[in-house]
């Protein structure tokens, strides 16, 4: 099935408005009927996934790629050919071919899925450039870099977004629809994290991207070319935004809430090095070096509105994959890890309640109405919504549902958590990136089947 632009007709009149008071809104000189003209800045795993989603879309066209390597251009040329769509220009020749693709005058945005190194670099010049940004998660890996999206978003005028696609599971939106309607009650306190077992992701055999041998960089493919290499030098929680973007959603940091504050801890390094060993033996060299990534990182995030929100890391160690979020209220709490509800007056005093009734009963719209589509999306359909969020923010050159505050303040727990551990512990203050605006920035408004 391809989704057609008649799905969002009924959206006409919100857009309407909405372009009504957009400044400087840069797509009206496109002649009536025309698609939105899409780029891509990284078409590895991630990108290709994008890629091939916005082909299924009637109202988008893919205008431009970039990649410095080719194979990833020959496949995506490929996916291109077989939906039937035009050739795009492909740029990759260097590291710095893609400014050549933001030159382009027939393009409105770009999607960005680079290694993180170059997200904030190629954020900033997109919008420099006045393309629409797309910036795959985390966006940015120190502060400086935070602040360069906030002020050249400001600076500009030009949007971005990240796109960070947990927001939009199904779970997570049905319990971000609970917290709307506080079912809860007052939110208090909230758990999430990256609790992924990524050993095979930061090493492979160079053939092929997961696992199968022990080697990074230069000799690895895909994530363990560029990933591991931050799991060496650096001990933080490097990835903190599936975890925190939902719960900031709940929490309307950015909207009435902001971060204040983080502690972090982390515990020794064993388990990279024990895989090494035990997979390529301990004569290999890899086997030999020191990983400064602690296995578990756990950071404590004080909000303005009296809230805690720990944040967990743990991507070293053998385990089950989870997100491992709690959300919990004066009147009740949600964990993801037992698929759990427990609601003071409706559940059985002291018992928890099976999650899948109430997670039924309050279903977000959005996958009320696209979540037949969503499922073919990848990622259990996220994918589906983030790039939607995207496309219709983008098209209207409106403020996205996770815009530049949001990605500085959500990638800023790399650096922070990064400071804290080496300071065995010490708070350090969250820069306000909205200079004091959360104080009066109204709630994204989340609980509609538009985007
Ligand atoms: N949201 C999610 O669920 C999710 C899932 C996977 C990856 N990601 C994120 O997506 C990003 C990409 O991850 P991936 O798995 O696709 O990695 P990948 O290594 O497969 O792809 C990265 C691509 O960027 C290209 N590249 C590197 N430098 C470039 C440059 N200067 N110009 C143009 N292209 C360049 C590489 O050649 C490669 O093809 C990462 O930030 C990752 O964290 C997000």
């Amino acid at each position: 099935m391809k989704f057609k632009r008649r799905d969002f007709i009924e959206t006409a009149s919100l857009a309407a408005a909405t372009l009504a008071i957009a400044p400087g809104f840069a797509f009206g000189k496109n002649s009536a009927g025309s698609k939105f003209r899409l780029g891509f800045i990284g078409v590895g795993l991630r990108g290709t996934w994008h890629l091939e989603n916005s082909l299924k879309r009637d109202d988008v066209e893919v205008v431009a790629l970039c990649d410095t390597n080719p194979v990833r251009l020959d496949i995506c040329r490929q996916h291109i050919a077989e939906a039937g769509r035009k050739k795009a220009r492909e740029f990759g020749s260097d590291d710095f071919d893609y400014r050549n693709l933001l030159d382009l005058s027939g393009l409105d945005a770009v999607i960005i899925s680079t290694p993180w190194l170059w997200h904030t670099p190629m954020a900033v010049d997109a919008m420099k450039a006045g393309k629409y940004a797309g910036v795959e998660v985390s966006a940015a890996t120190t502060l400086e870099e935070c602040w360069d999206l906030v002020n050249t978003h400001e600076a500009t005028g030009t949007h971005m977004m990240i796109l960070e696609n947990v927001n939009y599971r199904r779970d997570v939106m049905a319990v971000l629809n609970m917290v709307r309607q506080e079912v809860f009650g007052e939110m208090i306190h909230y758990r999430c994290g990256y609790q992924h077992d990524l050993r095979h992701v930061k090493f492979n055999n160079g053939k092929q991207p997961y696992g199968g041998g022990v080697e990074f960089g230069e000799k690895a493919m895909s994530e363990a070319r560029w990933r591991t290499q931050h799991s060496l030098k650096r001990n933080a929680d490097l990835y903190p935004t599936h975890g925190v973007g939902p719960i900031a959603a709940y929490a309307d940091i950015n909207r009435g809430n902001r971060f204040m504050s983080l502690t972090s801890h982390a515990t020794k390094s064993r388990g990279l090095h024990d895989y090494l060993v035990r997979e390529g033996g301990p004569d290999h060299p890899n086997a030999k070096l020191e990983w400064k990534l602690g296995d578990v990182v756990t950071t404590t995030i004080d909000t303005a509105n009296g809230e805690t929100i720990i944040v967990t890391h743990d991507t070293n160690l053998p385990r089950p994959y989870s997100l491992g979020f709690r959300v919990q209220g004066i009147r009740g709490l949600w964990e993801v890890d037992g698929n759990r509800i427990y609601v003071e007056g409706e559940s059985e005093p002291h018992k928890w309640d099976d999650a899948d009734a109430w997670l039924k009963k309050y279903d977000h719209p959005l996958w009320q109405k696209f979540g037949d589509h969503a499922e073919g999306a990848g990622h259990g359909g996220m994918d589906f919504f983030v790039l939607n969020a995207f496309v219709e923010s983008a098209k209207r050159n409106i403020p996205p549902p996770m815009d530049a505050y949001d990605a500085a303040a959500w990638s800023a727990i790399t650096p922070l958590s990064e400071t804290s551990i080496a300071n065995n512990g010490e708070v350090q203050d969250f820069p306000d990136f909205t200079r004091a605006r959360w104080i009066n920035r109204k709630p994204y408004d989340w609980i509609k089947d538009t985007w």
